[in-house]
């Protein structure tokens, strides 16, 4: 768990904090340079181009994905895009580095789509979802976390979508195991790196605990031992520049990856890279400049998916930005009545000028 009252407890505290800030290096997923070594998590539902647009306006990450995509389904997704947009909405287009994940148990299917996501699309990274723990992917489809109690399979599958994709890095994203009794990381680490890949990232829980908990970062540390070559990404709960530092600091990681805490707080990458660079932490933004923010995370949505639906999807945004605001309940249950244009502004414009206080502004350098 990665707690205050464990950080003093690893050997690399010891480190001086101005040494370790002048030993924070840029990350490499094969030759392409991740700087800073921060990266949004890919996130159904969530991390459409409308979000990754916000979070990029903010800075502060170094590499982006969009939330994972069938393989199996993607001819399928290709053919309907103007139906369903949502998944390979600004893909061709959008600032690179862009990861791309995709999930599936079929090598050969994984790798056509991995290859035509290079050939076609462009993108800089082909992220493979080892992970997943929901029942139609995992039970139903035998893929993401299913695939966890079977490292040879994982192995055989980046295998071929490396030598599909290449030189384009593929990188894969993996929980601790199936269950507590059957932690398979390292084992899977080792395939994941024998195999080819450039990167490997790991969400510090099982697919048996779904989101309980808390994230094991002692197990992610661990995992270094078992990578000789290829970065280790770690995820899992990290809600503040000050986590993300310990995460570097004290356990060792190469890059880490911010999911949950980002969605109604897309600044904090950028926070999070100046603590990482040891600079001053940026304020949060006022109540005014979130409110700017969270309407013109509606105008992307709204323009893509048109009023009806769009204010829809933007329902699920607002009650992320008001989450741990004075009032946030009340809001939730106004917000997810709205279902016009009107409406929606209305109800966010009369939520956040309300809360006059900004949250306690924290411009000290992490490590003072
Ligand atoms: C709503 C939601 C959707 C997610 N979708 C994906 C996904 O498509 N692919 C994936 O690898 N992980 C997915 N995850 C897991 C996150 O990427 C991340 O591993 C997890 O939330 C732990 O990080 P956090 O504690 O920073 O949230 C999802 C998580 C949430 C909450």
């Amino acid at each position: 768990m990665l707690t205050a009252q464990r950080q003093n407890t690893k050997s690399t505290s010891d480190v001086s904090e101005s040494k370790w800030h002048s030993s924070v290096r840029p990350l490499y997923f094969g030759s392409l340079r991740i700087d800073p070594p921060i990266l949004q998590a890919p996130m159904a539902g969530f991390t459409n181009y409308a979000f990754r647009q916000i979070v990029r306006e903010y800075g502060g990450v170094g590499l982006q994905a969009t939330e994972f995509i069938s393989a199996r389904g993607f001819a399928w997704l290709e053919r309907e895009v103007d139906a369903y947009p949502d998944r390979l909405w600004g893909i061709r287009d959008e600032p690179r580095p862009l990861a791309v994940q995709i999930w599936d148990n079929d090598p050969e299917t994984l790798s056509r789509v991995g290859a035509k996501l290079v050939d076609e699309f462009g993108v800089s990274v082909v992220d493979i979802n080892f992970g997943c723990p929901v029942k139609d992917v995992s039970e139903r489809a035998h893929s993401g976390s299913y695939l966890l109690r079977d490292p040879d399979r994982i192995g055989k599958i980046v295998e071929r979508v490396v030598s599909a994709c290449a030189p384009t890095p593929v990188t894969a994203k993996i929980r601790l195991g199936c269950t507590l009794d059957s932690v398979s990381a390292p084992a899977v680490a080792r395939a994941v790196e024998e195999a080819g890949a450039a990167a490997l990232t790991v969400h510090g829980r099982t697919a048996q605990e779904y989101f309980k908990g808390r994230a094991d970062w002692d197990q992610i540390a661990h995992l270094k031992s078992y990578l000789r070559r290829i970065p280790l990404i770690g995820n899992g709960d990290l809600d503040s520049p000050q986590m993300v530092v310990r995460a570097f600091r004290d356990y060792g990681v190469d890059g880490v990856m911010i999911a949950r805490a980002a969605l109604g707080r897309p600044w904090l990458f950028r926070q999070a890279a100046a603590a990482w660079r040891g600079d001053a932490i940026p304020a949060d933004p006022t109540p005014a400049e979130q409110l700017d923010c969270l309407l013109r995370h509606y105008d992307y949505v709204v323009e893509r998916f048109g009023v009806r639906h769009g204010t829809m999807l933007m329902r699920k945004y607002a009650c992320c930005y008001a989450q741990g605001r004075t009032g946030a309940r009340e809001f939730r249950s106004r917000v997810s009545r709205v279902d016009s244009q009107e409406a929606f502004h209305q109800t966010v414009r009369d939520f956040f000028p309300r809360e006059g206080a900004v949250r306690p502004t924290d411009t000290r350098r992490v490590n003072e």
